[in-house]
């Protein structure tokens, strides 16, 4: 055991104010806590430190949508924020904002070191500008045709289909998501970090301190490094809600800018609150004991914690995180999160069905410190929860602790034949994994010592000699003893997972866990509490209910998840579902509707899922491409699509389109076509849009 106090400062990204935590996020908040309460149960100083992350476009549109001002929707959203959290057991030192003073100061500091640098330069963008909400777009609020492959409906930033990087100027029939319309491009000044002057830097504190798992490193370095590094853009012109840029009225940080600089306000407002140096946490040279900094995240907000908040850091003389510990997302039942199909779970709604422990228990039994993503299959959930932490762990209590409501633990520690020594032996392992955040093998080896402890359970049979008589007693005594000593040894090492359960296993025998020493030394003597229910089984209506009410809630905007002003955040967008649409009516003028039809009419047509397995020009036809659909299996067929000039063979090969599956084949000048792919276009619109299912979809799947 380490003797030396640590002073580990972990932080969780800061979540968005205009949205819900939901199962996704938690991914993150539950391993940080772990993390930090395993720190703690060690006897290291650790803090939590956390904010709502509140600036940005999306939170002004947002607000504006409800009619409300930024302040009062930020303020909204932190209250339903610490709520869930506190459901989930999550226990930050403290919780900040972004829109803080505190955080203003800071972003002032900063800046001000980037300025003595020489690192700011100034220059115009070409951005759009929807004249009809009056802001300049965020990328994410902006679609259009991508410029390389010619798919449409491609976000301003990047295209999902060719994977194309580009700027929302270059799309091809801009359309911005908040009003339907047009935007315009407008010429405006932008403040920018000249991060090239840091590469060197950059290249040896990402590939040589250790802070980055070695995957994360070589990224950077395949895909940044390799070549001098952009500008990053640091300013948004008015409007724009943020802080003002002391030195350059009428331009705004970038909400990316502040964000970061949250962890520090909120390290201030601790140390203001606490009596403590914000200098001993973040300055390099403290004349206290150097602090460890240790970043939670995402997988896709990588390169600003690894390569713009370093930069900042850098320039600024503080201390550089020792860990950034990044992880992968959240699928459940092996696809992403999804509203129609009740899977997008808010942490509000799994509180409303679910114990929290089961979901912290499942979330560390399948987190390795990786950067997978998890998937909480959820009738995996349900029997793992269920035979592991009812099955092993209650049980032990629940099977031995009402024999000891009269005697208390026995007076002196039985000849267990080496269990507790064993799992205490076992728990430098557990911490050593632990401390990797490798909290599925922790997990294992606690569960390998329930076992052992279950079947010492087993063959003694306490039950037996309960009914034994007196001359029993003191046996009985001895092996609930152990089975209990056993129980509450179990209770230690799980504690940074299971904290309520903790308590409650403390109340039971032996008082409150305050440290992870409590698992080296069996308790004897000890009076024990009346057993009461530790832990409830998950049962099946518990999870059709939680999603059943997904599905309900889906269906009500506007308070669903993370909407993006910029790259890098999680979930899906939000204004496209919350902006007032003010669609054109040209379309459907254009084209009226056709006659009625019956339902047996509709079924006659066999729509399906395909995917394009192959695509190529027919070099005679103006129009036509020739595709290969796979309907999965041996199913294929060939179609030609009236799609040339719009999509480009490579850009279609892979992807998901719907066809008609059952049309009569039609003998073409250049072939046999076998069905037609499902797209849209208008009456006197020039674009042809195909038809993709949400993701998930596989191919031979029909449509209803
Ligand atoms: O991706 C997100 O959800 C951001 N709100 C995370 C910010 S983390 C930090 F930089 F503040
Ligand atoms: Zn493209």
């Amino acid at each position: 055991m380490t003797d030396l106090v640590r002073r580990i400062l972990v932080t969780s990204a800061l979540p968005y104010a205009n949205g819900h935590i939901h199962l996704g996020h938690l991914v993150e908040y539950i391993q940080t806590d772990i993390f930090v309460r395993f720190q703690k149960l060690r006897g290291h100083q650790a803090l939590y430190l956390c904010a709502d992350d509140t600036h940005g476009t999306a939170i002004m549109i947002r607000a504006r949508a409800e009619g409300r001002g930024e302040r009062e929707l930020i303020a909204a959203m932190r209250e339903a924020h610490l709520a869930d959290f506190g459901g989930f057991q999550i226990d930050f030192d403290h919780y900040g904002s972004t829109d803080s003073e505190a955080n203003r100061t800071h972003c002032g500091e900063i800046w001000q070191s980037l300025r003595n640098r020489g690192l700011v330069t100034t220059r115009d963008v070409q951005q759009l500008y929807d004249t009809t909400a009056g802001v300049f777009l965020a990328d994410r609020f902006v679609r259009g045709t991508c410029p390389r492959c010619q798919t449409a409906d491609q976000y301003g930033d990047s295209c999902e289909q060719c994977g194309a990087a580009y700027t929302p100027a270059d799309l091809v029939d801009p359309v911005s998501t908040l009003s339907g319309t047009r935007p315009e491009v407008r010429s405006a000044e932008h403040l920018f970090v000249t991060l090239e002057q840091m590469h060197g830097f950059l290249n040896d504190w990402t590939q040589r301190s250790g802070a980055l798992d070695p995957r994360i490193a070589n990224y950077l370095a395949g895909h940044f490094l390799g070549e001098p590094l952009r500008d990053w853009d640091i300013s948004r012109p008015a409007p724009y809600f943020g802080f003002e840029i002391p030195d350059a009225p009428g331009h705004y940080w970038y909400v990316w800018f502040d964000a970061p600089i949250g962890y520090l306000a909120a390290t201030s407002e601790w140390c203001a609150a606490h009596g403590d140096s914000f200098d001993a946490w973040w300055r390099r040279d403290g004349a206290a004991p150097t602090a460890e900094i240790h970043h939670f995240i995402g997988k896709d907000i990588t390169y600003f914690h690894t390569l713009f908040w370093p930069a900042m850091l850098e320039a600024a003389g503080l201390a550089l995180p020792k860990r950034v510990h990044v992880h992968g997302f959240l699928t459940v039942n092996g696809q992403k999160m999804s509203k129609s199909r009740g899977t997008f779970l808010l942490a509000r709604t799994y509180l409303d069905h679910l114990d929290p422990g089961m979901l912290r228990y499942y979330y560390a039994a399948k987190l390795s410190g990786g950067i997978d993503d998890l998937d909480l299959n959820l009738e995996e959930f349900a029997a793992k929860g269920n035979a592991d932490l009812v099955g092993k762990v209650v049980n032990l209590a629940s099977r031995t602790a009402r024999w000891l409501e009269q005697t208390g633990l026995a007076a002196q520690y039985p000849d267990d034949g080496g269990l507790f020594a064993t799992a205490a032996a076992d728990g430098a392992a557990i911490a050593e994994a632990y401390e990797a955040c490798d909290f599925a093998r922790a997990m294992r080896t606690i569960m390998q010592a329930a076992d052992r402890a279950n079947a010492y359970v087993d063959a003694e049979q306490p039950w037996k000699l309960a009914k034994a008589g007196p001359e029993s007693a003191a046996k009985l005594q001895e092996v609930a003893s152990v089975s209990l000593n056993l129980f509450r040894q179990i209770a230690v090492y799980l504690a940074p997972v299971l904290p309520v359960f903790a308590v409650q296993a403390g109340e039971l025998v032996g008082g409150p866990i305050t440290s992870w020493n409590e698992s080296q030394r069996p308790l004897t003597g000890q009076p024990v509490g009346t057993f009461r229910s530790l832990m409830r089984r998950i049962e099946p209506a518990q999870i059709e209910a939680l999603l059943a009410d997904s599905l309900k809630l889906s269906g009500t905007p506007p308070t669903h998840p993370t909407p993006s002003s910029q790259p890098g955040t999680k979930g899906t967008t939000s204004m496209e579902q919350h902006a007032a649409p003010s669609d054109s009516g040209e379309p459907l003028a254009a084209e009226p509707l056709a006659p009625e039809c019956t339902i047996d009419d509709f079924t006659k047509i066999d729509l399906r899922v395909a995917r394009v397995v192959a695509a190529e020009e027919v070099p005679e036809a103006k129009k036509l491409l020739r595709l290969t659909i796979s309907l999965g299996g041996d199913a294929t067929r060939t179609v030609f699509a009236g799609i040339k000039g719009f999509h480009t063979p490579e850009s279609l090969v892979g992807r998901l389109v719907v066809v008609v599956a059952n049309l009569a084949p039609r003998q073409m000048k250049f072939g046999l076509s076998e069905g037609m792919v499902a797209a849209a276009s208008g009456a006197g619109a020039t674009g042809v849009y195909l038809l993709s299912p949400d993701s998930g979809a596989l191919p031979g799947m029909r449509l209803h």
